[in-house]
C-alpha cells in the first residue's frame, strides 16, 4: 500500500554564523492513511522541524535534503505558490502555540472563514456558516459570540479547539497536531486529547501527534517514533514501546512518567545530562555518553529497517561496533 506522506532520508540543517548546523540527520517515516503515528523525544531533538520540512515552512536559514512524498507530490520539490493547494487543505498543522499561530488582529470568524474562501472556493457567507459549524463540531460553547472575538479574548483551550477546527475545515488527509497540549493545564489536556480522538474517528483523516509526553501520546497512536538528537532511534507500538522498549534512551524516557501505582510519592526519575547541542556531531549512538548502558556495548541492529508502513519496529544503533 502506498503510504499518505512518505519522507526518505530527510536532513534538515540550519546556517548559523557561517556555520551549517544539523537539526535533523537522515530522517524516514510512512504515515498511512487513517493512521495516527505519535512522535516523541526531548526538546530541541527535531520533532517540530521534521515537520516544517513536510510543510514547507522551514526558516529562511534552514535547507532540507532528502524526499517528501504527499500523495504523490514531491514537497521539498514543489514552489510554495504550488504547495498552497495541498497545504492548508488536505495536509495540515496544529501549530506549538495557538496564541501565536492564530492572528492576534483578526476576529476568529475571519480566520477560520478566510481558510474556506482560499482553500474551497466558498463565498465569505457560505464560509461564515460553516466556520461556525465547525466551532460546534469541536465543542466550543456559544459559537456565534466566539466568531466574533479576538483571540486574546479566549482561554488556551478554546484557542486550541479553534486551530484544531481550522485544522479540519477542509477535510484534511492529514493534520500534524505539534504539541496540542502542552501549554494546557492537565484536565483541558485530556479534554484536547478526548477531541483529537473523536474528530480521528468522525472525519477518519491520519494524524501525526508531536509530544514530548510519551503517556499522551501512547492512548492515541497506533504507532511511536522516539527522536534523539535529529534522528529516529525506535519505532513501535504503543504496547511494545511500553512492555520491551529496545533503545535506552526510549527506557530511560519512560522511567520519567509519573505511575500512580508507586507505593509513595517519590521524586521522579529525569534524564541525566543533555542532549547533544544540534552543531555536535559523535561517531555512533548520540546518546552513548548518557548512555547507562553504553559500557555492554549493546547489541545494534544494523542497517535500520525502512520505516514503512507494516514494519513494526525499528531500533537505531546506539553504540559503535567493538572494532
Ligand atoms: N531558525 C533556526 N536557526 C537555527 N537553529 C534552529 C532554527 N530553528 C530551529 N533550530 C534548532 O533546531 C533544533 C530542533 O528544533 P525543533 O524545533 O525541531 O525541536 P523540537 O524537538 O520540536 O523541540 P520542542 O519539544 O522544544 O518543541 C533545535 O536545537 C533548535 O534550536
Ligand atoms: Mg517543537
Amino acid at each position: 500500500m502506498t503510504p499518505l506522506l512518505s519522507i526518505e532520508e530527510v536532513s534538515v540543517s540550519f546556517s548559523q554564523h557561517k556555520r551549517s548546523i544539523a537539526a535533523v540527520r537522515q530522517v524516514s517515516l510512512a504515515v498511512a492513511a487513517r493512521e495516527c503515528v505519535g512522535i516523541v523525544g526531548e526538546s530541541g531533538s527535531g520533532k517540530t522541524q521534521v515537520f516544517m520540512a513536510v510543510m514547507g515552512l522551514l526558516a529562511a536559514n534552514a535547507r532540507a535534503d532528502g524526499s517528501v512524498r504527499f500523495e504523490g507530490h514531491d514537497i521539498l520539490a514543489t514552489a510554495p505558490e504550488h504547495l498552497n493547494r495541498v497545504r492548508g487543505s488536505k495536509l495540515t498543522m496544529i501549530f506549538q502555540d495557538p496564541m501565536t499561530s492564530l492572528t492576534p488582529h483578526l476576529k476568529i470568524g475571519t480566520q477560520l472563514a478566510e481558510v474556506l474562501v482560499c482553500h474551497a472556493g466558498k463565498s465569505w457567507s457560505e464560509a461564515r456558516i460553516a466556520a461556525r459549524r465547525m466551532l460546534e463540531r469541536v465543542r466550543v460553547p456559544e459559537p456565534i459570540r466566539r466568531l466574533n472575538q479576538y483571540p486574546h479574548e479566549l482561554s488556551g483551550g478554546l484557542r486550541q479547539r479553534v486551530m484544531i477546527g481550522m485544522s479540519l475545515l477542509c477535510d484534511p488527509m492529514l493534520v500534524i497536531a505539534d504539541e496540542p497540549t502542552t501549554a494546557l493545564d492537565v484536565t483541558v489536556q485530556a479534554q484536547i486529547i478526548e477531541l483529537l480522538r473523536a474528530m480521528r474517528e468522525e472525519v477518519g483523516t491520519a494524524l501525526v501527534l508531536i509530544s514530548h509526553d510519551l503517556a499522551v501520546v501512547a492512548g492515541l497512536a497506533d504507532r511511536i517514533l522516539v527522536m534523539y538528537a535529529g534522528r529516529i532511534v525506535e519505532s513501535a507500538t504503543a504496547v511494545e514501546l511500553f512492555r520491551h522498549a529496545q533503545h535506552p534512551y526510549t527506557a530511560e524516557l519512560l522511567k520519567c512518567i509519573p505511575s500512580l501505582s508507586s507505593p509513595r510519592l517519590e521524586r521522579l526519575p529525569t534524564l541525566a545530562g543533555q542532549p547533544p547541542q544540534p552543531g555536535d556531531s559523535l561517531p555512533g549512538c548520540m546518546f552513548a555518553p548518557r548512555c547507562s548502558r553504553a559500557a555492554e556495548r549493546c547489541r545494534v541492529e544494523r542497517p535500520l529497517l525502512a520505516p514503512t508502513v507494516g514494519i513494526a519496529r525499528h531500533v537505531a544503533c546506539h553504540y559503535p561496533l567493538p572494532p
